[in-house]
């Protein structure tokens, strides 16, 4: 069964070694452009809950800026301490300039789902 996806965006709003953070039936997510490729992970550091859309690229990783975890994009295996649980990621493509998530976690996260977007979004 073929997974409904989720528009979350234009594809010309990130650019490339850029990501966005976005707010899609209720949970938060980060999207990225990585040369010609798309990642989307959940916005939220397996280590404390916390917005990983805080901190920055640098490749295929992301760094959480409150105590400095890397984690994949590829997989949302963390690669340094202090965080030590996966972070869930999601498959993304690009379709007629739109952004299209798949809201079922390729890899899921450690916590069993992802942070619940603000009220309002
Ligand atoms: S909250 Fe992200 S590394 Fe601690």
């Amino acid at each position: 069964m073929e997974s409904i996806l989720i528009d979350v965006g234009a594809a010309s709003d990130v650019t490339p070694g850029k990501f966005v953070a976005v707010k899609a039936q209720g949970r938060a997510y980060i999207v990225a452009r990585v040369e010609d490729r798309w990642y989307a992970v959940e916005d939220n550091c397996s280590h404390e809950d916390y917005p990983l859309s805080y901190g920055c690229l640098d490749g295929v990783r992301i760094k959480c800026s409150l105590h400095g975890s890397w984690f994949s994009l590829e997989t949302g295996q963390p690669q340094e301490p202090p965080a030590e649980d996966v972070i869930a990621t999601f498959r993304i493509e690009e379709r007629d300039g739109r952004l299209l998530l798949d809201p079922t976690p390729i890899v899921p996260s450690a916590g069993g789902g992802t942070q619940t977007a603000s009220a309002g979004s």
